[in-house]
């Protein structure tokens, strides 16, 4: 393989600063989830397109963690990495602080870990990327995360598959006692 074909973590960090506006709010006068999650999901295509440069797709958002609220007036940054990549597709790593001016406070807002797919944009097929360049201790110990995520995401959805095929409602009724639910209909 040439050089060309893998890339280094710092050629696609991204950075993206948002001001919180007013028009961002909810009801109880916070920034809602949802304007948080199209910020890094803008942020997640920028990095993965900007290592892959090509089309990318969202293919699934793990791990979005709220730590604390965003107020309206504060500034959001975003900072999104590649944290490991398979064939054709990136986890990218994203972390949110938030900012308030009037008294300097810097609080950590989100983490989360998107998947991205490169994919051809007339077929939409996935289409392989470049491998990383790991320069440092730290974005080795990232790769590493990535592939223990990507590993442990798969054994799961596969025991999730076998405990929904060997569900069967009138064993596990049992299990309801104590739980916070009624039964309106009994088999
Ligand atoms: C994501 C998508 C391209 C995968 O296509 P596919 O035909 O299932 O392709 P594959 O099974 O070959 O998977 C391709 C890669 O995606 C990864 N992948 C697919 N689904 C995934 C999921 N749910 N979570 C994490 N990774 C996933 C695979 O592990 C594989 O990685 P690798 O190439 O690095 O080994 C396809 O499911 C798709 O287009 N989804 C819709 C995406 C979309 O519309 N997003 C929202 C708007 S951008």
């Amino acid at each position: 393989m040439s050089d060309l074909e893998f890339r280094t973590v710092k050629s696609s960090q991204t950075t993206l600063k948002e001001l919180m506006v007013p028009s961002y709010a909810n009801f109880g006068g916070k920034v809602h989830g949802g304007v948080l999650l199209s910020l890094m999901d803008k942020i997640a295509y920028t990095c993965a397109a900007s290592h892959a440069r090509r089309y990318c797709v969202t293919a699934s958002i793990d791990s979005v963690d709220f730590i604390n609220p965003v107020e309206v007036g504060e500034l959001l940054t975003l900072y999104a990495s590649v944290n490991y990549v398979g064939r054709s597709s990136m986890e990218i790593g994203i972390k949110i602080v938030s900012e308030d001016f009037h008294n300097g406070v810097v609080k950590p807002t989100n983490t989360c870990y998107f998947t991205m797919v490169a994919v051809d944009e007339e077929t939409r097929k996935p289409v392989p990327v470049p491998g990383l360049i790991l320069e440092d201790d730290q974005e080795i110990k990232r790769f590493l995360e990535g592939m223990m995520r990507r590993r442990l995401k798969l054994s799961h959805r596969e025991e999730m598959r076998q405990a929904r095929a060997a569900l069967d409602i009138g064993c596990e009724l049992h299990r309801l006692e104590g739980q916070n639910c009624q039964l309106k209909h009994r088999r």
